[in-house]
């Protein structure tokens, strides 16, 4: 937005000098000059990897696995959002989206998880411990042309899933602002924040105000989740 504001404002500035000249080969002369300052403008900051586009990429166990009788899930289950789509940061991710018109990702493995808790959590549990990053079957085209990401998971193990380092470690995240928004049991945030913030490349800047919402409350949190956007939109500047 701010780089839209400079080139309109640069191309102003062209037009008002192009009206100073007198003669009609002049002026045109002096339009193409004015107009190719403008284009090599845009094109050295693009060349700085600013894109300008906003990206939210989001983790949640609903995309991740597979359940094969999705009407006999007992919805008042505490687990139950997570096996239906879209899953608690996959609604969480949407009202992003809404607010802010920019690209959904779904972020998904390879190898589906369990749709068994127990079993989900045992393989969560022994990937934290290799300090794994499973693979992903879900990839970013042009990612040059995001310079914010939101950046969603759930709480797993007081961490992370593994994904979401994989997804970090698939990229080149130099210099991009990344966003954290969290869905989590009573676990809270807890060693999430700092595991991800270690993975990201030290240039990034990543926003204090990480989102962290309640699985219990995920449902009828939309507008807190909306005014939490407004807030880092005001941040980003945008
Ligand atoms: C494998 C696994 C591990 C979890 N570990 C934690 C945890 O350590 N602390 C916590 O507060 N919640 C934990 N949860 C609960 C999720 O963070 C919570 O249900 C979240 O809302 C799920 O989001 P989702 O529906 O997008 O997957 C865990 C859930 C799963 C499936």
């Amino acid at each position: 937005m701010k780089r839209r504001l400079f080139l309109m404002a640069l191309l102003m500035m062209a037009l008002m000098f192009v009206g100073c000249g007198n003669q009609d080969s002049e002026q045109v002369t002096e339009l193409e000059t004015a107009s190719e300052m403008v284009e090599d403008s845009a094109e050295s900051s693009l060349a700085e990897g600013d894109g300008g586009k906003t990206l939210i990429a989001y983790f949640t166990w609903a995309d991740n696995t597979y359940v094969e009788n999705p009407e006999e899930i007992d919805v008042d289950a505490t687990s139950s959002a997570s096996l239906l789509n879209p899953g608690n940061v996959g609604l969480i991710a949407s009202w992003i989206q809404e607010e802010t018109g920019a690209d959904l990702f779904s972020i998904q493995v390879e190898e589906l998880y369990s749709s068994d808790y127990d079993e989900c959590l045992d393989r969560a549990s022994e990937e934290n411990a290799q300090d794994a990053r499973p693979a992903l079957a879900t990839h970013v085209e042009n990612m040059e042309q995001y310079d914010t990401i939101y950046l969603g998971y759930p709480n797993w193990w007081y961490s992370t899933p593994m994904a979401i380092l994989s997804f970090i470690d698939e990229y080149n995240l130099e210099g991009k602002q990344i966003v954290l928004f969290c869905s989590h049991g009573t676990g809270g945030l807890a060693g999430s924040v700092e595991a991800i913030t270690d993975e990201l490349p030290e240039n990034c800047s990543i926003s204090e105000n990480v989102l962290g919402v309640y699985r219990p409350e995920v449902a009828s949190s939309k507008d807190r989740v909306l005014a939490w956007v407004q807030e880092i939109e005001q941040e980003l500047g945008n």
